[in-house]
């Protein structure tokens, strides 16, 4: 079995940060969602990797590489635009060939793993396997409704009036009969190739569609919350290791990381958090459900589930909560002392102040 990743979009959701790096390299405890992915592929014994770019294509060979870092052989598929899912295995025609493959979409973080369900499409093996999970609400998803022996028998997309409560998720299994119905499906109306769409054509023509049920944490890194969220969630099984230094008037509380050539001088830190290497943390209170990336400074700041990326700066802010700070962000008090606020924030950025 080979594996097609999906890494180009727009990320539009995910703006102001999309605009400077692509989504799927948003860290989620401090190692990019395509990391997560491509070591979640890696554990179902698949090394074959192609990964589909769009403009961002260098930013994610940089930090990917080859692959072999990861125990995998990487090949790039560029994508000009982002038109869809579909439009992928289409580019990724001839670096599939007659292969299975498991097509897993690069910003989907499943940290219980993906091998229960691999094993199932190994073992059956129908023409299509989709992963489904049970949500709240499914009128954000592509929702599955399967019959009474669990072949699918329809897909919608973002229902309305949704008949089951089984979102897809963003893990697919095909054998080579989807590239019959990509290649015979059109655009939607928002104009692009839908991945629904070319699973509907096989249970259309009567091929047998499977779903699997994925019962663990699912989460699509597409917007802050859910970033900050699976962040969360990702620390819980945080293992305490200090290589860093940290001063005798420093607290550290529960399971806490601190990277090489980091310093905590004066601070409680509230575990689970990271403070990642070469960053400075001083007099602040950061944690709990918090990482920090390399080179930050924190002084006098209080900040709990949160990231603050590379390079940020905060100094002085107490009672930050649920915030995502950019690369080389600065927020705090002017040189010169002023009696405004006074922000200069990108595009579509939200700031929400305490009321
Ligand atoms: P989406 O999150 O559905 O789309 P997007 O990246 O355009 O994001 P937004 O809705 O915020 O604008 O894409 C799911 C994954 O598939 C994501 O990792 C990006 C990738 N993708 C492609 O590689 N090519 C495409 O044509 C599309 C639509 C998505």
């Amino acid at each position: 079995m080979k594996a097609l990743v999906l890494s180009g979009g727009s990320g539009t959701r995910l703006r102001p940060f999309s605009y400077s790096m692509p989504k799927q390299l948003i860290p989620i405890a401090n190692k990019p969602v395509l990391e997560h992915v491509l070591e979640n592929v890696r554990s179902l014994g698949v090394t074959e990797v192609g990964i589909v770019v769009g403009d961002r294509a260098a930013q994610i060979s940089a930090v990917i590489g080859d692959g072999e870092r990861l125990g995998l052989r990487i090949t790039y598929i560029r994508q000009e635009e982002p038109l869809g899912l579909a439009h992928c295995v289409s580019l990724a025609r001839e670096f599939l060939g007659d292969d299975d493959f498991v097509m897993y979409l690069g910003d989907n973080m499943l940290p219980d793993g993906v091998e229960a369900e691999a094993r199932e499409f190994t073992e059956k093996r129908p023409a299509a396997q989709i992963v489904v999970h049970k949500v709240a609400d499914p009128r954000a998803f592509g929702v599955a409704e399967l019959g009474q022996d669990g072949r699918v028998e329809r897909l919608v997309e973002k229902p309305e009036h949704p008949r089951s409560d089984l979102a897809l998720v963003g893990v697919y299994f095909f054998t080579p009969a989807i590239h019959e119905a990509v290649a015979a499906i059109g655009p939607s109306a928002r104009g692009e190739l839908e991945i629904t769409d070319a699973v509907q054509w096989l249970v259309t023509r009567g091929d047998r569609v499977t779903a699997s049920t994925y019962d663990g944490y699912w989460k699509d890194t597409g917007r802050a919350d859910d970033v900050l969220d699976c962040n969360r969630k990702l620390l819980d099984g945080l293992k305490h290791s200090v290589r860093g230094q940290v001063d005798e008037a420093s607290v550290l509380i529960g399971p806490v990381v601190v990277e090489e050539g980091a310093r905590v001088v004066g601070s409680h830190i509230v575990g689970p958090a990271i403070i990642g290497a070469g960053t400075l943390v001083e007099h602040s209170h950061i944690g709990p459900d918090t990482s920090i990336g390399r080179d930050c400074v924190l002084r006098r700041t209080h900040l709990s589930f949160s990231m603050a990326l590379d390079g940020a700066t905060v100094t002085e802010v107490r009672g930050l909560h649920g915030s995502l700070i950019g690369r080389m962000a600065i927020i705090g008090p002017a040189d010169g002392r002023t009696p405004h606020h006074r922000l200069v924030v990108g595009d579509h950025t939200t700031i929400e102040v305490a009321a």
